[in-house]
């Protein structure tokens, strides 16, 4: 199986309070070089961070739930981060995440083929389309567009910045000191890009990077995010959420939707995010989870929806009636529990600490164990490790010195690489 680490350019578990100074030097870039290096040390594909842009208000209609917990602010840039990453790290896959509703196509372009030529080949670009209201108002617009909308935008940006990156013929860099040639301009071209939202020249101006083009990973989960990764991506990722038959039914629908669009599925990677508890204890740990402690959790989970959470009862159902223009695939898992009469809390607790659905909770031999059942039966090719407030010292050292080996010595996961590039090493087998 494939393993990706989850992460965020931003505090990590500051709330522990054994670990208070744990990560205390996230914003310099050092804490995440330290997990990144551990990551590379466990032969990982990649380390991904997701990104959002603006302090949220979902919560209460202001900024303190927030600003109060750390939940989406402070967060760096962690674009920013890769390129301190590829200094730092040699081998590890290197993904960030970038709205192609914020973002210019050409300034993304030249910024993912800066990161891949300084991380020689190991950039990738989750493709988001964001979903929260304050990142719009920072960008000039009073809403987002609706969700529809967001991925026909997002499909012409992916066409204009592939044409960018193509726009340098493979050799198009020639050196060649008898002919006074750096550049042979007849292989570099324009793209003459004019559609409905982008209109670009062309060609990319920087050096063509060892990918060409960065991996492109995607999570759409509505069904026209589904189409648009089918078509664009080559790491699509979902969750553990709804367990085995979720997962399964998740990679079908990907893999028809593949078909429709004339792709192999071969041709892209179906990894599940999952948040994993390796060690004793959890059902107690479970038990003693306070209002308190669920507070921040209601908050994160009320600017990914884009649904102030705080307004429900934390011991009854989701209700079925809520809409939202947020992450509808995210408010279809909660709703879905809701039918099968799970609580609100119960909800966000297995969202939020561990996936008890497919036993990613116990002890490191019974989590890999079940890690290596449910691919078998769901299909796919494998996990990425959630680990961003709850990542204490503690939880870190379950993954990287409990289930990290155990994987390893079941044959469940590699011990080095045999690729250069990230593209290389997550399609090595
Ligand atoms: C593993 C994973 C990582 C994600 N990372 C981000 C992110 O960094 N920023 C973001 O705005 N959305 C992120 N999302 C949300 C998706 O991009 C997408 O919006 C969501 O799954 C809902 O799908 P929809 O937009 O098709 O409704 C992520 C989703 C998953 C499953």
């Amino acid at each position: 199986m494939h393993f990706g680490f989850f992460s965020s350019f931003s505090p990590p578990a500051w709330h522990a309070p054994s670990d208070r100074m744990f990560g205390d030097d996230w914003w310099s870039g050092e804490y995440h070089a330290r997990l990144a290096k551990r990551a590379e040390k466990a032969a990982f594909d990649f380390i991904f961070f997701e990104d959002t842009a603006g302090v949220s208000r979902t919560s209460g209609g202001n900024m303190d739930t927030d600003l109060r917990y750390a939940l989406s602010s402070p967060k760096n840039d962690p674009v920013a981060l890769l390129s301190y990453l590829a200094a730092t790290t040699q081998r590890l896959g290197l993904i960030s995440t970038a709205s192609t509703t914020l973002y210019p196509p050409f300034l993304l372009a030249r910024l993912y083929a800066t990161i891949d030529n300084l991380s020689r080949g190991r950039a990738g670009w989750n493709i988001v389309t964001s979903s929260e209201t304050e990142a719009a108002q920072n960008f000039g617009m009073d809403e987002l567009p609706p969700t529809d909308e967001r991925y026909s935008i997002a499909e012409e940006f992916v066409e204009v910045a592939r044409k960018l990156w193509a726009s340098w013929d493979e050799k198009a860099v020639v050196k060649d000191l008898e002919a006074n040639f750096y550049t042979d301009p007849s292989k570099v071209h324009s793209i003459d890009h004019e559609g409905k939202y982008f209109k670009v020249r062309g060609p990319l101006n920087s050096y063509p990077s060892p990918q060409g083009t960065p991996l492109l990973a995607q999570a759409g989960g509505s069904p026209r995010g589904r189409d648009f990764a089918a078509a664009n991506a080559e790491l699509i990722m979902s969750t553990t959420i709804g367990g085995v038959e979720a997962m399964k039914a998740f990679r079908e629908d990907i893999h028809n939707r593949m078909r429709k669009f004339g792709r192999d599925p071969r041709e892209c990677r179906i990894m599940y995010a999952l948040h994993t508890y390796v060690g004793d204890g959890f059902s107690e740990f479970r038990q003693s989870i306070t209002d308190a402690q669920l507070a921040p959790v209601l908050g994160k989970h009320s600017a990914h929806l884009g649904v102030d959470l705080t307004q429900f009862n934390l011991d009854e159902p989701f209700p079925d009636h809520v809409v939202t223009n947020g992450t509808t695939s995210m408010l279809e898992s909660l709703k879905e529990k809701g039918r099968r009469g799970i609580s609100l809390r119960e909800a966000m607790i297995d969202f939020n600490w561990g996936d008890n659905e497919i036993g990613a909770v116990g002890t490191a031999q019974s989590v890999a164990r079940s890690l290596i059942d449910a691919m078998e039966e769901a299909g796919g090719d494998g996990y990425i490790i959630m680990a961003t407030q709850d990542a204490n010292q503690a939880h870190l050292d379950g993954i990287f010195e409990g289930l990290v080996p155990e994987l390893q010595r079941l044959g469940a996961m590699r011990t080095d690489y045999s690729g250069k590039t990230l593209r290389e090493n997550l399609f090595a087998f």
